[in-house]
């Protein structure tokens, strides 16, 4: 391209009388944040040239010099060699500029029957098929850390919560089971994202189709989507898929960041059900004896970005008519940062989770101390002949008796519980002993360290 007929000095400056002003450069540039979508975009610059010389668009010649100019550009890039430039705006047109200064006039056909707003939504679905792809196998070592450290606490005894006041008592096996149902619907909502998202936008164009006579589904395949999109119009505008990705995150990190909050609390002295190791807190520069509980506090307060940057996507997309719009740009800060924020929470939780140590005494005082038996004392009477209303009732009165004591029901003589109702008898004792009511609970679903057990053998073998 020669100055004098193109000022702007741009791949798309023929019309153009003078350069672009210094400060818009700078405001509409996007390499220096979408540069992280290179291999994505080299690999569909690849399937595209071959596609192009398999109609005959392009000669062979061409289509060789075009996927050998990329391999070379990818090594470049991957060894530090590549010099991104902001006045050549984005990823597209750094890598496209240059190809051609490598391999001259076949560099230019590169982009016949292809725009930039096709380029984009391929490199994007792209991006995050290979983001899920990566996540999907951190997850599951979660699940696996989770199913081992229920299966060494199947029978550790805790008190389950409701309002967070001592409920009945629960296994602590079971409370990790249940981080890890929330963990494999996770798994199964990014692999719904990525079944949506799993189709190729290339030949949309810029938004009406191409005149050549492209083949679609050969690009498809060499890019391993399941199939081509419909509809042109929608294909360039669509950012559909980074909205759920950027959901799935949300709500992984929520998860995240509920099992951070009950991590901290249990980590407190005051409940002592944890000890996290060392690596994983840090310490005071004043109070010499504080440490602290730092990861899962900052697993919780990086949700907070990740479901403001879901937001953000959602409100970037709300007021655009169609079809392309440059404000789309503006998606990747949003998802870049929710992909690496939802990554490195889940490294660190997949690192931490084999090494807690579990307190059981303090977890068995605990549900000692909170009545955690007393709906087994009313499910007792109840067995006996009380209805319902009137046993919880005699049992209300039973507890506050207790709490009076300062005991537990279980420390209650056979006299003292008698006071209550002449329905009970030694037998009772079985029931509520936290190891009597944990035992109950014996169903397809409960706490029971049986059903435990079994829930983590149907877990086992369904892997
Ligand atoms: N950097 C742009 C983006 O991310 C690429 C597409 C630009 N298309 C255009 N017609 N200006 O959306």
């Amino acid at each position: 391209m020669s100055s004098s007929s193109n000022p702007a000095g741009k791949l798309w400056g023929g019309r153009f009388a003078e350069s672009t002003s210094a400060l818009v450069e700078k405001f509409s540039e996007s390499v220096s944040f979408d540069a992280r979508l290179y291999r994505q975009d080299i690999r569909g610059s690849q399937a595209h040239a071959r596609m192009l010389a398999k109609v005959g668009v392009l000669s062979e010649a061409d289509a060789r010099a075009i996927v050998d100019g990329l391999d070379a550009i990818l090594a470049d890039i991957e060894a530090g060699r590549f010099e991104w430039s902001e006045q050549l705006e984005d990823v597209h047109m750094n890598i496209e500029a240059r190809l051609t200064e490598r391999i001259g006039d076949a560099g230019k056909r590169l982009h016949t029957g292809r725009s930039r707003n096709d380029q984009v939504a391929t490199d994007m679905r792209l991006y995050v098929r290979d983001v899920i792809d990566g996540l999907v196998p951190l997850i599951d070592r979660i699940a696996d850390a989770l199913l081992d450290l229920a299966e060494r606490e199947a029978d550790t005894v805790m008190p389950g919560f409701t309002h967070l006041q001592i409920a009945q008592p629960v296994t602590f096996g079971h409370h990790m089971l249940a981080w890890r149902e929330q963990m494999l619907r996770d798994k199964s909502r990014l692999l719904d994202c990525r079944r949506r998202l799993n189709l190729l936008p290339l030949g949309a164009a810029a938004l009406a189709g191409t005149v050549y006579p492209i083949d679609r589904h050969f690009v498809a395949e060499q890019l391993g989507f399941d199939g081509v999109t419909e509809n042109s119009l929608d294909t360039v505008s669509d950012r559909d898929y980074a909205i759920e990705f950027c959901a799935a995150a949300s709500l992984i990190l929520v998860h995240l960041s509920r099992w951070s909050e009950e991590l901290i609390l249990w980590a407190t002295p005051m409940f002592g059900f944890v000890d996290l190791p060392d690596r994983f807190c840090t310490g005071s520069s004043i109070m010499p004896q504080k440490k602290n509980p730092d990861v899962p506090e900052l697993v919780r307060g990086k949700t907070g970005r990740v479901i403001g940057n879901l937001n953000a996507l959602l409100v970037l997309m709300k007021g655009q008519p169609l079809a392309y719009n440059r404000d789309n740009q503006e998606d990747k800060p949003p998802l870049f940062d929710s992909v690496d924020t939802v990554t490195i929470c889940l490294q660190v939780y997949a690192e931490m989770i084999p090494h807690i140590v579990v307190r059981r005494d303090n977890c068995r005082c605990a549900a000692a101390r909170g009545f955690s038996t007393a709906t087994d004392l009313a499910d007792y009477l109840v067995k006996k002949g009380l209805p319902f209303r009137d046993a919880h009732h005699a049992v209300g009165s039973a507890v506050g008796y207790a709490a009076q004591k300062n005991r537990d029901l279980a420390e209650l003589s056979l006299d003292e519980l008698r006071r209550f109702s002449p329905l009970i008898e030694a037998d009772v004792y079985a029931r509520i002993t936290l190891e009597g009511s944990l035992a109950a609970r014996n169903h397809y679903g409960a706490t029971s360290p049986e059903q435990v057990r079994a829930a983590i053998a149907r877990a086992r073998s369904a892997r």
